[in-house]
């Protein structure tokens, strides 16, 4: 993904001999900026949190960043505390990880919304996500009232149909590629579910081409240097064209309608093309931790089915809003998938004001990265935060009932911006749960894949899966059956 290419142009970049003015243009600059940081540095607050920029000035610590992933999170809290100070993608910035900090972060209208450059670039100025002030509020009213709980409830069926439809086909092919399989559902979903779309055949394969271009420029270095992999992409796809129809069908939108200060065109593509990526990566994501864990522990798979049967859910039972929220086991196991491996490794934030935290002072205008995934990985729930265990959650909610209340579990972020989309996340993902569970049975060809994490963590051998049928009607007898024998 984009950590690959990042490396893969790397090491594709031609000699510097032959392009000598380039390589001095951008060896002065980073001595004067060099000299800028030394300057601004010794002149700063002694009360900044403490880090390193790193060894390289320009561009800090935005390799080890884009790398290590949760390691370069995990590495620094073990040497500095949950606050630390670091340099990346151009500029200093705070991170912060830990329920009560995020707390402060996400509660305080000091600190705004910022989005990375890249976003910026890639779903522009109008994004909902790098939004501030009046014109998030109106949008974040119409965008809300389109996930209702009667909306929600009416994508049910239509969500089973689709994973239901293509769980069939890997059964039939026998030997699928998770991540692609994965992306396949995801984007599906969101075309027909929430565009209300239905690309088929040529044009469904370049929407998905067009997206992984999308993913692949998110994290990259976001300026325009010849080789890397944000300026292949940007060229690639210059224009925003082919979404048109999209913008004829979310205008048609009577939620978005009903606002008075209609949305430009523009700022309706920028808004279905994030949506459209935000679901689709995340999801993708999502799908492929679940059918990893659930091959690696199969007593998880088998407590989901046991629930299933329990509750006398067959294999072709057609499920509904009612059905999904009454499975706790299912609702652990997507939890815990959300902390193990949280597809958004954090949220980015400016302070506007001086920021008082942990004893420290981040100075106004600085960025702020509070880190979903070190805040769950620093919380004390049940047992080893490293392990993929979603029972700790039954456990959990008998040992400390007002736990869902705190900061330390927030997959979807926390405060006055968390998802606008997150049910529709939440529903897709049980949907696929408990349709992989009574549907198939699958192993993974290579054993247990490295994570690329960075932009969004994915398996780095694209998952190949072995797929079959799993007899679910089988399954409930001999469950039926032993619950019989064991009350006799
Ligand atoms: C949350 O949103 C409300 C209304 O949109 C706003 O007045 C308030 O200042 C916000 N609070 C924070 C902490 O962002
Ligand atoms: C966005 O809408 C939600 C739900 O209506 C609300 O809780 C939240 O405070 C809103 N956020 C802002 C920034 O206005």
């Amino acid at each position: 993904m984009s950590v690959l290419s990042i490396a893969d142009n790397l090491r594709g970049l031609p000699p510097y001999g032959t392009d000598l003015s380039a390589f001095l243009l951008i060896a002065v600059t980073c001595l004067f900026i060099a000299w800028c940081f030394k300057r601004s540095r010794s002149a700063v607050d002694q009360r900044l949190p403490p880090g390193s920029y790193g060894l390289l000035p320009f561009i800090g610590e935005t390799f080890p960043f884009l790398l290590d992933g949760p390691k370069y999170t995990r590495t620094r809290i073990e040497k500095y505390g949950p606050v630390f100070r670091s340099h990346l993608l151009l500029e200093p910035i705070v991170v912060v990880s830990g329920a009560q900090h995020v707390n402060t972060i996400l509660a305080t209208d000091d600190v705004i919304q910022l989005s990375f450059r890249s976003t910026k670039l890639l779903f522009g100025d109008s994004g909902f996500y790098s939004m501030n002030g009046e014109p998030h509020r109106m949008l974040n009213r119409s965008l809300r009232s389109a996930f209702t709980p009667t909306v929600m409830a009416s994508l049910i069926q239509p969500m089973q149909n689709i994973v239901r439809e293509r769980l069939h086909g890997w059964t039939k092919l026998g030997l699928i590629q998770g991540c692609e399989a994965s992306k396949d559902i995801a984007i599906t979903a969101a075309n027909q579910l929430i565009l209300g779309l239905d690309f088929k055949g040529a044009e469904f394969e370049k929407l998905k081409s067009c997206f992984s271009d999308y993913s692949d420029a998110f994290f990259s270095f976001p300026y325009d240097i010849p080789g890397f992999a944000f300026r292949r992409k940007v060229l690639i796809n210059p224009s925003l064209d082919g979404f048109s129809i999209l913008h004829t069908l979310l205008s048609t939108n009577s939620n978005l309608d009903q606002s008075d200060d209609s949305l430009t065109t523009r700022q309706v593509q920028d808004i279905a093309l994030e949506m459209l990526y935000a679901s689709q990566e995340t999801l993708a994501s999502s799908f492929c931790t679940l059918l990893m864990q659930l091959a690696e522990n199969p007593r998880v798979l088998n407590d989901l089915r046991a629930e299933l049967a329990t509750n006398d859910i067959g294999p072709n039972d057609i499920l509904d809003y009612k059905t999904l929220k009454s499975l706790p086991f299912l609702n652990d196991v997507m939890k815990e998938m959300l902390r193990y491996a949280p597809p958004i490794g954090g949220g980015l934030r400016k302070a506007v004001k001086d920021v008082e935290i942990a004893g420290y002072v981040i100075p106004a205008g600085w960025r702020i990265l509070f880190s979903i995934e070190g805040t769950h990985k620093l919380c004390k729930y049940n047992g080893d935060v490293e392990t993929f265990d979603p029972y700790r959650w039954k456990k959990l909610r008998v040992e400390d009932p007002h736990h869902s209340s705190r900061f330390d579990f927030i997959p979807f972020g926390a405060g006055n911006r968390t998802c606008v989309g997150q049910d529709y996340a939440k529903d897709l993902i049980k949907v696929f749960l408990l349709e992989i569970s009574r549907c198939i049975d699958w192993q993974m060809v290579n054993g247990m894949p490295d994570i690329a994490s960075c932009p969004i963590p994915l398996p780095r051998d694209g998952l190949p899966l072995s797929v079959k049928p799993f007899d679910m009607k089988k399954f409930k007898e001999i469950h039926e059956s032993s619950n019989l024998a064991s009350e006799a």
